[in-house]
């Protein structure tokens, strides 16, 4: 009994040995361990939960053609979403996840997204993720805290040393994971943090955005627009805060609605060319002698915006992420299907690793 238990162990060392060195990958590369967080830019899935697919008919308001746990997979690192009121028939009140209105696009509860967001960091321990809610209907710090209380993140969230001073330095991806806070969040806007809730961070304290409504590439710009505190370039950049770049565009329907734009998204999201997300890095990491923090595109797996987001990152063998295509998700004639492609192959050598380190 005692040598077989021994031969089983030792049939176990060349995986342990394979393991070990895929879990030197912070964020899909070693290269990124011993990055600060803020010297690292995240590729972020815009109105993650939104999507245009079977699951919504596909919705015109959806932004994302893959839902948030294949977002991760494929190497998403920044997922945001909308945070409404909604009220039931039986007049309870929950925080949904809602396009614009719970009418237009319902993807849920808060809680229930976080859960999913928490079991694949469960499954993907290397991993630090960010979280970035948009708080729509003013939900006050002990609302949302108990949602991360009960989908079980919280366990992972980390906690900045100041709710009101940006830090001078932030911590390395690989302190975040061998603390166990591998949980970024960002709320726009939290009027009063809570020391209860101490994780949930206000988006505007620490981060600074360029514009977001925009309808047309000529639109796109490096100055900051949020928050309207900062007017020039050079206040955003000397205040500290991390560069959020959005990188998306609206179409402008009938009656004057905006929907996200799939007929140039393949444009929006190339690494060259005009206005691309390649060329706006560029631009923006020339204007402020530093890469962005996060870039924030709609239907990520076109162009696809990881590309931009490893070169940003001088990232050139990521591991650990399933490859997802990069085609235009469509409703076909007969009814329903996703686009043809190669999708979901997964980098077979990485996740054999990754499934007996499990
Ligand atoms: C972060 O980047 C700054 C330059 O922008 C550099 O001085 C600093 O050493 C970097 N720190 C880490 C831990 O990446
Ligand atoms: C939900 O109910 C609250 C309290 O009654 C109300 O203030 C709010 O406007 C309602 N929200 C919606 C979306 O109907
Ligand atoms: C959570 O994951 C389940 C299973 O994959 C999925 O059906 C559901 O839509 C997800 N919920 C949200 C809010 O993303
Ligand atoms: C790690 O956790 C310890 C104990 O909570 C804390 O003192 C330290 O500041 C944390 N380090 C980072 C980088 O967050
Ligand atoms: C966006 O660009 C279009 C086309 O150049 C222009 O008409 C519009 O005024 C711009 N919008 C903003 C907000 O700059
Ligand atoms: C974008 O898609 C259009 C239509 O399919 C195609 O003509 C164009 O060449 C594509 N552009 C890029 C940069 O891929
Ligand atoms: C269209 O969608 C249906 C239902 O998902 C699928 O069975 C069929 O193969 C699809 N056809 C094409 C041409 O993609």
């Amino acid at each position: 009994m005692f040598s077989r238990t021994l031969l089983q162990a030792a049939s176990l060392l060349p995986f342990l040995y394979y393991t070990v060195s895929a879990q030197t990958a912070c964020n899909n590369s070693p290269s990124l361990c011993s990055k600060a967080y803020n010297n690292v830019t995240l590729l972020g899935a815009h109105d993650s939960p939104f999507l245009r697919d079977e699951s919504t008919s596909f919705s015109t308001s959806g932004n994302q053609f893959y839902d948030s746990t294949e977002q991760l997979d494929a190497g998403v690192r920044l997922l945001s979403a909308q945070v409404h009121q909604f009220n039931d028939s039986n007049g309870n009140t929950a925080w949904h996840l809602c396009h614009s209105s719970c009418d237009l696009l319902d993807a849920g509860t808060l809680s229930s997204w976080l859960a999913n967001i928490s079991s694949w960091m469960d499954s993907n321990p290397n991993e630090v993720v960010t979280v970035l809610l948009v708080n729509s209907d003013d939900a006050p710090a002990s609302e949302l805290g108990a949602q991360f209380k009960s989908s079980g993140i919280e366990k992972y969230a980390y906690t900045p040393p100041s709710a009101s001073t940006i830090p001078t330095t932030w911590p390395t991806l690989q302190s975040l994971i061998s603390n166990g806070t591998r949980l970024v969040t960002f709320v726009a806007s939290l009027s009063t943090p809570s020391s209860d809730y101490p994780y949930l961070m206000d988006e505007f304290t620490f981060i600074f955005e360029n514009n977001f409504e925009n309808t047309s590439p000529s639109n796109f710009s490096c100055d900051p627009n949020r928050p309207t505190s900062l007017t020039t370039t050079s206040a955003a950049a000397s205040s500290g805060r991390m560069f959020l770049m959005n990188h998306f565009l609206y179409s402008t329907q009938l009656f004057g609605i905006e929907t996200p734009d799939t007929n140039s998204i393949n444009v929006t999201n190339a690494q060259t060319g005009t206005a691309s997300l390649g060329t706006r890095i560029s631009a923006c990491s020339a204007v402020y002698a530093k890469a962005p923090w996060a870039v924030l595109v709609d239907f990520f797996n076109v162009g696809p915006a990881i590309a931009s987001v490893d070169a940003a990152n001088g990232v050139t063998s990521a591991t650990g992420r399933k490859s997802v295509s990069t085609e235009q998700v469509e409703e076909n004639d007969s009814g329903v299907s996703r686009a043809q492609g190669n999708m979901l192959a997964v980098v077979v050598a990485v996740m054999v690793a990754v499934a007996f380190g499990m």
